[in-house]
């Protein structure tokens, strides 16, 4: 496998992300393993954009809990419930979150005391239920805007091939 990850900080975002979800594309090319999918995507929007903390928490009983699961960065907390912390709260919710500034998010759960900012994405399987959130940590304050909204959608849609 020849592909690399590009560092993307220096690239307006909406380019950034359309060319992270073509590395996406190609690399995971007749995958059919979600964690396989979780660990590249991860890694990939992690060194690309310098970020703090990056990775997923899998929903392991609907409706009430999530576990972590891939992620690059420093220890991630192991199990939320639902409706606790942004993560919980996206799932419970079904929607994306985004925290400019986490000490104002309340009951924010904090694993990295470096994180600044947030943004958590719901990830749906091919029948629209909740699999997963994916979720991104930033040392600085107000990193996340419409556009990583956006891109991090699209690149979680790969979870839902029928839906993109
Ligand atoms: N801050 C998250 C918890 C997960 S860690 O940031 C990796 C939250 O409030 O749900």
């Amino acid at each position: 496998m020849a592909e690399t990850i590009p560092d993307l900080r220096a690239v307006p975002k909406a380019r950034a992300y359309a060319e992270l979800k073509g590395h996406a594309d190609a690399i995971l090319d007749g995958v059919d393993d979600d964690i396989t999918a979780m660990a590249t995507i991860a890694a990939l929007v992690h060194h690309a954009f310098g970020y703090l903390w990056t990775g997923f928490y899998r929903v392991v009983v609907p409706g009430q809990l999530l576990r972590v699961g891939p992620y690059q960065g420093s220890l991630g907390c192991l199990d939320i419930a639902f409706g606790q912390g942004v993560c919980g709260t996206a799932a419970a919710e079904m929607r994306t979150i985004v925290v400019p500034d986490v000490e104002k998010f309340p009951g924010h759960i904090t694993c990295d005391s470096r994180s600044r900012s947030e943004i958590v994405v719901p990830v749906l399987d091919a029948r629209g239920d909740l699999m997963a959130v994916l979720d991104v940590d930033s040392d600085r304050l107000d990193a996340f805007k419409s556009e990583d909204e956006q891109g991090l959608e699209r690149l979680v849609s790969w979870f839902a091939p029928k839906r993109q």
